[in-house]
């Protein structure tokens, strides 16, 4: 298949960094990025930012003689089999719906013969105001797609509507429109109408009222993962053992702190299309949590005993009405990875298990992973990248898995 290329328009709000992540990942995925960044948008980012990493030049005059020698804005508005505007300001938006063609955005806009996607950001008053509802309400009907906003916090300090969707889900957006899908199902997302399971996090598993056995899981891989799906359309819960990361955005958390609890939680979550256990479940417990704190006896130290805890994973992969139709377990290993992450993949009856070498320093509570998807067909393995990559690359994967 020929390289797709779509013709990205940056323009001026805080969001525009944003652009630069989302080049980032069309770039990896081997999407050519042509950049157009208007005036403003070049007061928050700088062009060579945009240029080093979409590979190409960047675009600014409409009335520049090397341009229009090399490319005329005509040409350039036919160069892209998609138009991406990131962020798509009120002033953007308003140009558009009016047929302004004022700078080279604008009437590249208004020339192109292509789809167009806009991933909106603005402050909620603006994006609230009638006059940008009734150039949304044009843009739709021209037949304008449109990723996002989402609700939240924004740099302006107001709270609500307007902040840019995601660069994750935007990527997802412009892939489905490549793919050929409309507008109404970008809108929504893959996973839209579809229900999942997530664990994240460690459990802590009390030894008396203030001791607890735990581990080194700090949930940013799960919460990752959490985030991608919501992302992608998925009604989200996320289980959760105690972290110190706040509630992704769309996401439903329940927070616990034992695997007894955390097993409850997804039993009460059920039914679910998907389920991916991720958390770091102690395999064993104190078997008898004191109600009261031990005490030192000046004798030798007490003997902790153990239990073993329930197997989350092995549960709700057990055959029956009630399995989600794709189960993911993870496997965190310091030796013999696949190997392990294989034999784990037959005893639990999960369908996939990614498996990831927490022997390697920084993947325990750090931002990047290597991993191994083992599945029935084989063992796939991912290069080392941020936990953010291997989530969305796992979203999108169970995405078509779910398909
Ligand atoms: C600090 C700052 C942040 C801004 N953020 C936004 C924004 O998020 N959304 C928006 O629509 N306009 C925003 N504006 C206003 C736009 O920059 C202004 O309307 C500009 O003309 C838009 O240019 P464009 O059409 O190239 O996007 C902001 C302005 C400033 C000074």
């Amino acid at each position: 298949m020929a390289q797709k290329q779509i013709l990205l328009i940056v323009g001026g709000g805080v969001a525009a960094y944003k652009a630069l992540e989302l080049t980032r990942l069309l770039r990896k995925a081997g999407v050519g990025v042509r950049p157009i960044l208007t005036q403003a948008g070049a007061q928050f980012v700088t062009p060579l930012s945009l240029a080093a990493l979409a590979e190409d030049k960047v675009y600014s005059e409409l009335f520049s003689l090397t341009d229009e020698a090399e490319m005329g804005h005509i040409q350039l508005s036919r160069s892209a089999d998609l138009v991406v505007v990131v962020p798509a300001t009120a002033d953007l938006m308003a140009k558009a719906a009016h047929g302004l063609a004022g700078d080279l955005a604008s009437t590249t806009l208004l020339a192109t013969d292509k789809p167009v996607l806009m991933a909106p950001a603005m402050n909620v008053r603006m994006w609230e105001h009638p006059a940008t509802k009734r150039n949304l309400a044009t843009l739709k009907a021209d037949g304008v797609a449109f990723v996002g906003p989402d609700d939240g916090a924004m740099a302006c300090g107001e709270h609500g509507p307007g902040r840019m969707a995601e660069p994750a889900v935007i990527f997802e957006a412009i892939m489905g429109m490549l793919a050929g899908k409309s507008a109404p199902a970008i809108a929504q997302g893959p996973l839209a109408g579809r229900r999942a399971i997530v664990t994240a996090g460690p459990t802590a598993e009390p030894i008396d009222p203030v001791r607890y056995l735990t581990n080194r899981s700090s949930g940013k891989q799960g919460y990752a993962i959490a985030e991608a799906l919501a992302a992608l359309g998925c009604d989200v819960t996320l289980v959760s053992g105690p972290t110190a990361l706040s509630a992704p955005t769309g996401v439903k958390r329940v927070q616990v702190e034992t695997a007894r609890q955390m097993l409850a939680a997804c039993q009460a979550a059920l039914p679910a299309d998907l389920a991916v256990c991720v958390a770091a479940v102690a395999d064993w417990r104190p078997a008898d949590e004191g109600a009261v704190k031990i005490k030192k006896t000046g004798d030798a130290p007490p003997a902790l005993k153990l239990v073993e805890n329930p197997d989350i994973l092995a549960t709700l992969s057990a055959p029956g009405p009630a399995r989600p139709r794709l189960v993911v377990g993870f496997a965190a290993e310091t030796n013999d990875v696949e190997a392990y992450a294989q034999a784990k993949l037959a005893r639990k009856g999960c369908d996939w298990i990614v498996a990831n070498d927490v022997s390697a320093p920084g993947v325990m509570g750090g931002d990047d992973n290597t991993v191994s998807i083992v599945s029935a067909t084989g063992v796939e393995r991912w290069d080392k990248t941020a936990k953010s990559d291997v989530a969305t690359r796992l979203a999108q994967r169970m995405a078509e898995a779910l398909a």
